[in-house]
């Protein structure tokens, strides 16, 4: 990577991302990934993961011999299994959780909705009516509950989440008691990347009696996680985010074995009954997580995961939450270095061990300097009203790359200063299909993505 504009080659800051590059013991890493010889700065793996160079040969040969050679044969042999042979690889190298409990399946939204509506069904308690979720949860989960509270008659109780941190143990204690049915949070939220106490907030939510249902989506390849140890209920999670399962890859449920064999989930279909093939009259669930399907696995979309998580087993959760750790407080280096001085707030916990894998920074000209960013390829993503993200992923970030997306930054602010005409006026379309497929978030935007828009960033 070569020396970034405005940077003199003895600039500490950049010696000191060279030093850490050499110092990483992931570094090598990097170059498993597509596109990482460029010196393009990739700062939103937490939002699409980029591929990996062996997902290629991996979708090719799966086309050519699999697909291709195999054909309708292929279900037997090996696709029906791949949902829970691929959950079971994530609940071991990932999630922290024991073989029969994780599938992959339909997208987050619809896997979240289904153990939200199977957490409910388990509860027996009438008195229990309430589901208790945050005001700064993704805004799927917020949906989901809503719609379903008016579905089920459920009251919403809601916790008023700081923005620039998250949801605490001290907060789900006090809204939770003898009417919450079930808990509904986000292990790192979306904006803040604050990182919840998993271990304890369950803990709570099950001494109020209580079930919780966990977004896993920028935690699951960013963080620790031990799913079983905590006892955790119901979890969900993406696979296109710090899996690089690519853009709408099938998402993650974890449902715990002691929920399992009297799980009701909401959407019946042929798949997660009993004998799918038999085609028999009425619906009998499928035992264990397989009654968890609806319809027809969407393996195309499942093969690229297996490359990160077969390098996750390599490497271990430990190692990467490590360089996670450390690429978070040297982009915090640098954010105090420049681009505190020049104004700009920070949005994310400075302890590590309260935040994960992103940082979010404000600042009122962020909404259009995103938009030149993007120009001079440095990728970031835009949060309204005012917040760039800045993800970081163990396995394919350097810190030379992080500290070229946070030099622009500073220079596009220093040209704001100093009445240069930044950030340049964007010539390029910006809302259109030449920039416009970014984000697995992006999918249910009609007619492309602009990149300034107040658009739901993941
Ligand atoms: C925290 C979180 N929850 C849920 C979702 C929704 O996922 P999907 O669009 O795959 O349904 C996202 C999407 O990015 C997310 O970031």
């Amino acid at each position: 990577m070569s020396i970034p504009a405005g940077t003199d080659a003895t600039d500490t800051l950049w010696r000191r991302a060279l030093d850490l590059d050499a110092a990483d013991p992931l570094a090598g890493y990097r170059d498993h990934f597509v596109g990482t010889d460029t010196d393009l700065s990739y700062l939103d793996g937490n939002s699409l993961g980029r591929p990996l160079k062996r997902t290629v040969t991996d979708i090719s040969s799966f086309i050519q011999d699999s697909w291709g050679g195999r054909l309708i044969r292929g279900w037997d042999e090996e696709w029906l299994e791949l949902p829970q042979a691929i959950g079971d690889q994530l609940g071991r190298s990932v999630l922290g959780a024991a073989p029969g409990q994780t599938i992959i399946a339909d997208s987050t939204t619809v896997v979240l909705y289904k153990l939200i509506r199977a957490a409910l069904a388990a509860v027996t308690d009438p008195a229990r009516t309430e589901i208790v979720l945050d005001t700064d949860n993704f805004p799927t989960d917020r949906y989901l509950v809503e719609g379903i509270a008016r579905e089920e008659g459920l009251t919403l109780r809601w916790i008023d989440a700081d923005p620039a941190s998250g949801v605490t143990v001290e907060q789900v204690r006090a809204a939770t008691g003898p009417a919450t049915a079930v808990v509904v949070l986000s292990q790192i939220a979306y904006r803040s990347g604050f990182l919840a106490d998993l271990p304890a907030i369950t803990a709570a939510v099950h001494d109020a009696g209580a079930l919780v249902v966990w977004d896993l989506c920028h935690s699951a390849g960013s963080v620790e996680i031990s799913l079983d140890d905590a006892d955790v209920d119901f979890a969900a999670g993406c696979t296109y985010k710090y899996l690089n399962g690519g853009p709408g890859s099938p998402a993650f449920a974890y449902v715990n074995n002691r929920h399992l064999a009297g799980l009701q989930q909401p959407i019946w279909g042929w798949m997660g009954r009993k004998d799918a093939f038999e085609m028999g009259p009425g619906y009998e669930a499928a035992p264990g997580i397989r009654g968890f399907l609806s319809g027809t696995p969407a393996i195309f979309g499942m093969l690229a995961m297996r490359g990160t998580l077969d390098l996750i087993e390599e490497v271990g959760m430990a190692a990467l939450r490590e360089k996670s750790q450390q690429l978070t407080a040297f982009a915090l280096e640098l954010f105090d270095a420049w681009l505190a001085p020049a104004g700009v707030q920070l949005s994310t916990p400075r302890d590590p061990a309260l935040r994960g894998s992103h940082m979010t920074v404000d600042h009122p000209a962020f909404r259009e300097m995103t938009a030149a960013l993007w120009d001079q390829d440095v990728i970031p993503d835009f949060r309204a009203p005012q917040g760039i993200r800045i993800g970081l992923s163990p396995l394919s970030t350097s810190f030379a790359e992080l500290y070229r997306g946070v030099a622009a930054i500073r220079e596009l602010l220093s040209g704001q200063e100093s009445g240069t005409p930044h950030p340049p006026e964007v010539t390029s379309e910006v809302g259109g299909e030449a920039t416009g497929a970014v984000t697995g978030e992006a999918a249910g935007v009609a007619g492309g993505f602009d990149k300034t828009a107040d658009v739901p960033l993941n």
